[in-house]
């Protein structure tokens, strides 16, 4: 047995599970007319109303002393201070330094980052001002219209969703996102450009990645053989990654080359260089208070109790269904078009980070890490997978999310916020048998035509959901927000003693990648691998 569970607060927390169970949401509803002012904290521009979780005060309390055992408070202190939290990879995990404009000195391994920090943010902003000011010419001397990000998970998810996210406001740059191999991906944007007025950002902070050195090769012949030669690509090319000579061996020469360092991690390094596309998008001044929106975050998470700690309690509540409920998935959905790529950038984020068997120390865990974590935005998400939510056989708990930008005169508004206030609610409310058979009757069935579908007509309820509601999709919130659940993966790295900085588990399939395509490329059969993987391959090359 770990020492997690065995230890005396998981037995507390698990006998505290045995008596609340049976509670149903809508009977605490019902019973406590004060709930919701007991479980929400209304902070900055937000409100992280959590009442509608399956808890009581003792979950909290319960579930803080459990936090306050792990040493949590410690970690976040060394999180913060940039040691070396990363211990699979003997590095500090100090992307909360990139968005900090308060403190003089910062420093990681003994060293003072703090200019190399400000260096990269001047850097950004001279980039940003002159491209979008047209200063910034390309080789035939037309000022640039379209700029393309080439990178995958942490160099796309991050900045593709924030650059959507903020879409009111874009500027006369238009930006593009290319991550998947796949020529599909890149084929439709590279149809529509003229390669006088494009210019590509390849980000990979590793500037090893298969699939970004591909795309990066295909556009550079497209460029050449539209006629701009290899002298000229300063005006057409930067790049962003820690390591200068492997950008050099591309082309790209060093002053076009932003650097991240490797103690930000990939799906953590919006805040770096790698939100450059961003920054030229919106414009360095709102690129800017993106990352203050997150340093207003970094302080509270540092500074607030645990139980007035929304990344610490969204932590905590994860913790408390994935160990006791035994769910397997959690589903995200924001009311925003604008944040459709909200969930892709969670579930990388999440499921990328805690996505593992193992402890920090190695040991096998005996209880159960990241879940599922997946989405889309409402409405749609009610005319996909909100069926399972609703009558399912699992328990899929859900973050709402949405921003009040209230407009009575805006009816499309008004039903997209309709549907997000009462699609929370009727979780947790359900619909018992009698209320069934009322809501039938009244519709004009007659009682033997109830009979069959009445069984169908019965909702649960007491399904679990956090709400996050901020005022507006500002970069300052948005900011928040991001910098909320990088915390909140943190923490229940921390309670789950996982080290969530580390992905080991997409290496191996990027090893036999390599050699399936040592065999695609072969005149030969191949006999190389399992009968079922041979035979594909076998039966693809004819
Ligand atoms: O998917 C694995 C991963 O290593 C991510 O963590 C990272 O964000 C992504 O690949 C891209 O890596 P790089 O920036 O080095 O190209």
């Amino acid at each position: 047995m770990s020492k997690l569970t065995s230890s005396k607060i998981w037995h507390e927390l698990k006998t505290h599970h045995f008596s609340i169970n049976n509670l149903h949401l809508r009977d605490v509803f019902d019973y406590d007319e004060d709930r919701f002012d007991k479980f929400h904290i209304e902070w900055n521009e937000f409100i992280f109303d959590y009442s509608k979780n399956r808890i009581n005060y003792d979950t909290i309390t319960f579930l803080c002393e459990m936090a306050r055992k792990s040493r949590l408070k410690f970690a976040v202190r060394d999180l913060l201070a940039g040691k070396k939290v990363n211990n699979t990879e003997n590095r500090a995990a100090m992307h909360t330094a990139l968005r900090n404009f308060t403190v003089e000195e910062i420093f990681i391994d003994k060293i003072n980052v703090k200019s190399q920090i400000e260096k990269s943010r001047n850097k950004i902003k001279e980039i940003s001002n002159k491209i979008i000011s047209g200063q910034w010419k390309g080789h035939t001397g037309k000022a640039l219209e379209n700029i393309i990000n080439i990178g995958i998970g942490g160099s796309d998810l991050g900045v593709k969703m924030a650059y959507s996210a903020l879409s009111q406001y874009h500027n006369n740059i238009k930006i593009h996102f290319v991550a998947n191999v796949d020529r599909r991906a890149m084929m439709p944007i590279m149809r529509d450009l003229n390669p006088e007025t494009t210019l590509f950002i390849i980000c990979s902070k590793s500037f090893s990645t298969t699939e970004t050195l591909a795309n990066a090769s295909l556009v550079m012949n497209w460029m050449i053989r539209s006629g701009v030669s290899q002298s000229d690509f300063d005006k057409h090319f930067l790049a962003v990654s820690s390591s200068y000579e492997k950008c050099l061996e591309y082309g790209i020469k060093k002053e076009n080359v932003l650097e991240v360092w490797d103690w930000v991690g990939g799906r953590f390094s919006l805040w770096s260089a790698m939100g450059l596309a961003l920054s030229i998008g919106i414009g360095y001044r709102n690129y800017e208070k993106l990352l203050k929106g997150a340093e207003m975050a970094d302080n509270h998470f540092a500074k607030s109790s645990f139980e007035q700690n929304i990344p610490v309690l969204m932590a905590m509540l994860e913790f408390w269904y994935r160990s006791f409920f035994q769910t397997n998935a959690r589903a995200v959905v924001p009311y925003n078009q604008d944040m459709k790529y909200f969930p892709d950038w969670l579930s990388q984020l999440e499921m990328e980070s805690l996505g593992k068997s193992v402890s920090k120390n190695g040991e096998k865990l005996d209880y159960k890490s990241s879940g599922i974590v997946f989405g889309e935005v409402g409405t749609d998400a009610q005319h996909s997978f909100f069926q399972i939510l609703h009558q399912g056989s699992d328990m899929i708990p859900v973050d709402f999310i949405a921003f009040a930008e209230y407009d009575p005169l805006d009816n499309q508004n008004q039903i997209l916020l309709a549907n997000f206030f009462a699609q929370a609610a009727s979780l947790i409310k359900g619909r018992t048998e009698t209320e069934a058979r009322e809501n039938l009757l009244r519709k004009g069935k007659s009682i033997e035509e109830i009979q069959d579908i009445l069984p169908h007509k019965v909702f649960p309820g007491n399904k679990p959901s956090n709400t996050i509601i901020a005022k507006r999709l500002t970069p300052e919130n948005l900011g928040s927000l991001l910098a909320f659940y990088e915390h909140k993966t943190f923490a229940l790295g921390h309670l789950l003693g996982i080290n969530p900085f580390d992905q080991m588990g997409v290496e191996l399939g990027k090893e036999i990648a390599n050699d399936v395509l040592l065999e695609l490329n072969s005149q030969k059969e191949t006999h190389a691998f399992d009968s079922s993987t041979n035979a594909l391959i076998n039966w693809t090359k004819k």
